[in-house]
């Protein structure tokens, strides 16, 4: 089969950085962004470097990457500590008394922790650590809410050397035992229990059952969120709050190795056995540093407020270790965005007075589905700018975020990454970057990135292709923790070291890249469909549908067809308040609409109106799930990151 990926987007509104995003911008200007993209990947090793010098190191670096495919380290030598880095540094400088975080827990109470408070409640837990044996180099899990001290949790870990592995909140006990035997973890942090859409979540009672299947976890630390009525074993078990106050108020962060590990992070991608992407300390933190500050262009008075979850990748980059790192005020909610009604975030944006909002589109989508008339009610005036990550925006989504969350004044940051990536690749930089609605644009300077054939020859512009990274960069995923082999397999055997390639890493992800060198992601290729020999990503159709007045979410998926090979179904939720009459008429002019906005080809052949779609526990539409059912009715693979199981029953239900 052809590697080829039609693309049939097209999308060429242009949004300029305007003088108010350009003046005081870290990088301001095009031709400033050009001058530093041009040095940077001329030598992305010395840009790096330059990016790493503004952390503190205990000891320098003899060499800033060794490089043998697949296995990089970046600043070899060099001695550091991440929660030092996060903390120690701002006490001597005015931040030391400024917000670190802003909480706002799901039922209403608020709490602030300035760098101060969290750096005497990391060394004190960092002790607590210390006292139950935890070593340089153990793991310890976190299995916890968005609670202050899950940030807690994970730089004590970094402040000894301990390596953490977050479980989402989210997730069963199957899940958690799986991650902690997989890792060998040797504590287990969690909570009584979490809140979540008005009620309690049992953590600990998840925690107990998988801590029955873990041989090497030797002890449970429970913090204290609800009533505290919890069975709590004796020897096992202890409560946060005993071991804080017995503990002492300093702790040394220990100097560790520029590539000692920082924390194991699962993920589980739509098919196989969850990968513990391992990172480590020294890049991931240059990377996750530098990027938070140029692509936010943060300031020092920002309140910046990050949607996402401690449990992913981006609550790591983009809640703890980049902001903090910059001495950033950091807003952080525990609950639902609906809870108690569909305008939280917005009630919270005003509340905080913040000025910077990362989200995901599916959030974006589903604010969208609610109507406007929730964020129209609140001051959204403190705002500057807004970012987006996790999946393509559809222009419609972007478009909507602009106009009502960012008043058509904030510039928006579409920024592409992965959990392997450990933190942002390719983005706009706001104070330079010209936007088009539904393209992250281009590679950061000191990231090399391209679009290619299978046989690794560039895609001309606007063809589709494989999105690839060139030259390693230093928040870089080091292996799959304990399985080196399915990381060179998974990322490396695609384009792997030969006479005419160096070894690129695949990212999984189609794209395109238009003339002005600006990237598109059609999606994952496992979600590209084939239809009358054109391969199309699904994300552009669903793109098309969403663009309809009465389309909230889509997702489109192909099931075999004897004429044409490939037959499109879309399943299409619709918006708040829409109930056509008609239910044939309107997939009628669903399917016109897409022929209108693509071409005939794309028109779906089925149209499924649904209440909601699947989908895992960070918004992503499992396509997997969708296409299962369209072909064989039955669903066999693993649902266990399914977010609502009863979506897919209802879907079911509504196929017999
Ligand atoms: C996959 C990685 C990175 C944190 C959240 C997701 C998709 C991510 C974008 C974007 C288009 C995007 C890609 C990528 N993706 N950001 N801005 N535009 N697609 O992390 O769960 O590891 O998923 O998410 O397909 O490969 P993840």
């Amino acid at each position: 089969m052809s590697d080829r990926i039609s693309s049939v987007l097209t999308e060429h509104r242009q949004f300029p950085p305007s003088t108010d995003a350009r003046k005081g911008a870290h990088i301001s200007g095009a031709a400033a962004l050009k001058r530093l993209k041009a040095k940077a990947d001329a030598d992305p090793v010395a840009f790096w470097e330059g990016a790493a010098r503004a952390l503190h190191w205990q000891a320098p670096w003899k060499q800033a990457l060794q490089w043998k495919v697949p296995q990089a380290k970046w600043f070899v030598g060099g001695r550091l500590n991440a929660a030092e880095n996060c903390l120690d540094r701002h006490l001597q400088t005015p931040r030391a008394n400024k917000a670190a975080l802003i909480w706002e827990g799901e039922p209403g109470e608020t709490r602030t922790l300035t760098y101060r408070q969290l750096h005497r409640d990391v060394s004190r837990f960092a002790n607590v650590l210390l006292g139950l044996g935890v070593k340089k180099g153990d793991v310890v899990g976190i299995y916890m809410g968005m609670v202050p001290e899950a940030v807690v949790a994970m730089l004590a870990c970094a402040r000894i050397g301990a390596t953490h592995n977050v479980v989402f909140g989210g997730f069963s006990a199957d899940a958690v035992a799986e991650r902690m035997n997989d890792s060998g973890a040797v504590v287990l942090i969690t909570q009584d229990v979490a809140m979540r859409r008005g009620t309690t979540v049992e953590l600990k009672l998840a925690a107990d059952a998988a801590a029955k299947r873990c041989r090497g976890l030797k002890h449970l630390i429970v913090f204290r969120r609800g009533n505290g009525t919890v069975p709590m074993k004796a020897g096992r078990d202890h409560w946060w709050h005993e071991l804080m106050e017995a503990a002492p108020a300093t702790c040394p962060p220990v100097g560790l190795d520029a590539e000692h590990p920082l924390f194991i992070l699962y993920t589980s991608g739509s098919t196989g056995k969850p990968k513990g992407i391992l990172h480590t300390t020294g890049g991931y933190l240059t990377q996750a540093a530098w990027t938070h500050k140029h692509i936010f262009d943060l300031r020092d008075d920002d309140v910046y407020f990050c949607t996402a979850d401690i449990g992913w990748i981006t609550g790591h980059s983009y809640i703890v270790y980049g902001p903090l790192a910059n001495g950033a005020t950091v807003v952080m909610y525990e609950g639902a965005p609906t809870y108690p009604e569909p305008d939280r975030f917005w009630a919270m944006i005003e509340r905080h007075a913040v000025t910077i909002f990362y989200t995901a589109p599916t959030a974006i989508r589903a604010f969208m589905k609610s109507g406007e008339s929730w964020p129209r009610r609140y001051d959204l005036s403190s705002l500057r700018l807004l970012g987006t990550v996790g999946e393509p925006i559809n222009p419609e989504a972007w478009m909507w975020y602009h106009s009502v969350i960012g008043g058509g004044r904030c510039p928006i940051v579409d920024t592409w990454w992965q959990t392997e990536t450990g933190a942002i690749m390719i983005s706009p930089l706001p104070g330079a970057t010209t936007t088009t609605p539904g393209t992250a644009t281009q590679p950061l300077p000191g990231i090399l990135a391209d679009v290619v054939h299978k046989d690794g020859t560039p895609c001309k512009p606007n063809e589709g292709g494989l999105l690839v990274i060139t030259h390693p960069w230093p928040s870089m995923l080091r292996t799959i923790f304990g399985n080196d082999e399915r990381y060179r397999q998974t990322y490396w055997s695609e384009f792997p070291k030969s006479r005419t390639c160096p070894g690129w890493y695949f990212t999984g992800d189609g794209a395109r890249k238009d003339k002005k060198g600006n990237i598109w992601i059609i999606g994952r290729v496992d979600d590209v469909v084939n239809v009358s020999g054109h391969r199309l990503g699904t994300a552009e159709i669903e793109s098309a549908l969403v663009s309809h007045k009465t389309v909230a979410e889509a997702a489109v998926v192909a099931r075999p067809d004897e004429v044409k090979g490939n037959a499109l179904v879309a399943f299409v939720t619709l918006k708040h308040g829409v109930a056509p009459k008609n239910l044939d008429r309107l997939k009628a002019e669903l399917r016109e609409h897409v022929g209108a906005e693509i071409g005939h080809i794309a028109k779906p052949d089925e149209i499924r109106f649904a209440e909601a779609l699947p989908k895992t526990r960070s918004g992503k539409i499992m396509r997997r799930l969708l296409r299962e059912l369209v072909t064989g009715g039955a669903v066999q693979g693993d649902t266990t990151t399914l977010e609502d199981l009863s979506v897919l029953e209802t879907l079911r239900a509504d196929e017999d």
